[in-house]
């Protein structure tokens, strides 16, 4: 007798049906916290790219318990797409690249900072591995930025990542803002899918960083508010203008004249402009500058 395609699904996809999680991804998050103990005294969560809601789940049973009214758990749920109502979750249905989204996110937190934030967010994968890869890094540094405004110093950071060629310029990244960054695989995360985890803990911004919205990574706008970031929020790297003055100047056009003659031997200093042979294309005859 041949398999049904729902003999097929994975231990994982069968376990969270028996367990009543709305994914199977909800594994994936419980043991992250096996390892790092991420709910240890957490009041307040957000939860980034949370549809259907399995993550959102975790959180509220591991944060709320079984008690009906926890006033002081607060957990926050953004998602592009709506989700099913769960008990003390707050759900926000927008797109978290997006200023606005984030805005709303920050309102929800005014005053209180949380202790933890995850995201699970993964764009629909196109299989070209480079465009895929990209867009999963832009959702990882839109959730960062979230994170630097409402995030308690010494809160974690937990997010997914595509192990691609350039994902050590991301670790760079997170190292920037958390003493500690883990990549974790857990055993529910299939071995054959690049993706993994960072976990990101003890935030802590470099001294005088003000979060700002003004990441040119949201909405693919370099506004001039990025040009005005002071202090640690702005790198300025020296410019140096080089070369001899007397060179040519590549924004000019020079005619194609025979004016004088210097041969560059290889291996030797070039001497300014004397020293160039310029093919004429029309005549294929070579004429020396
Ligand atoms: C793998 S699913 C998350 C599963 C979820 N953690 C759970 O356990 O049920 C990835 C989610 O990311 C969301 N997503 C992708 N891009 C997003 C964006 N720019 N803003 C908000 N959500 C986004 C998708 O809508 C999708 O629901």
């Amino acid at each position: 007798m041949g398999r049904s395609s729902k003999d097929k699904r994975d231990i994982y996809y069968r376990l969270a049906k028996e367990e009543g999680w709305r994914a199977r991804s909800a594994f994936k998050l419980l043991q992250l916290d096996e390892e790092f103990s991420l709910f240890k005294g957490v009041r307040r969560a957000v939860d980034l790219c949370a549809a259907p809601g399995s993550w959102s789940q975790v959180l509220s049973r591991k944060l709320r318990g079984k008690r009906e009214e926890s006033e002081d758990v607060k957990i926050v749920a953004v998602d592009l797409q709506a989700m099913a109502p769960l008990p003390g979750v707050t759900q926000i249905q927008g797109d978290i690249t997006k200023i606005t989204t984030a805005q709303e996110i920050i309102r929800h937190f005014e005053g209180q900072p949380a202790d933890l934030v995850v995201c699970d967010g993964a764009p629909d994968v196109t299989g070209l591995h480079d465009v895929d890869e990209y867009i999963q890094a832009q959702l990882l540094l839109a959730a960062l930025n979230i994170t630097t405004h409402v995030l308690k110093p010494g809160g974690t950071f937990v997010a997914k990542i595509f192990r691609g060629k350039d994902v050590t310029l991301l670790y760079s990244q997170l190292k920037v803002f958390f003493s500690g960054v883990t990549c974790a695989k857990p055993r529910s995360s299939r071995n054959s899918s690049i993706e993994a985890f960072v976990v990101c803990e003890n935030y802590s911004p470099p001294e005088g960083y003000v979060p700002n919205m003004s990441n040119p990574l949201l909405d693919h706008c370099y506004d001039v508010d990025f040009n005005q970031l002071e202090g640690p929020n702005r790198i300025i790297v020296p410019f140096l203008a080089c070369g001899d003055l007397s060179a040519f100047d590549s924004d000019r056009t020079y005619p194609l004249q025979v004016t004088m003659v210097t041969t560059h031997i290889q291996g030797s200093t070039p001497v300014g402009p004397k020293t160039f042979k310029i093919k004429d294309p029309v005549n294929e005859s070579v004429h020396v500058l």
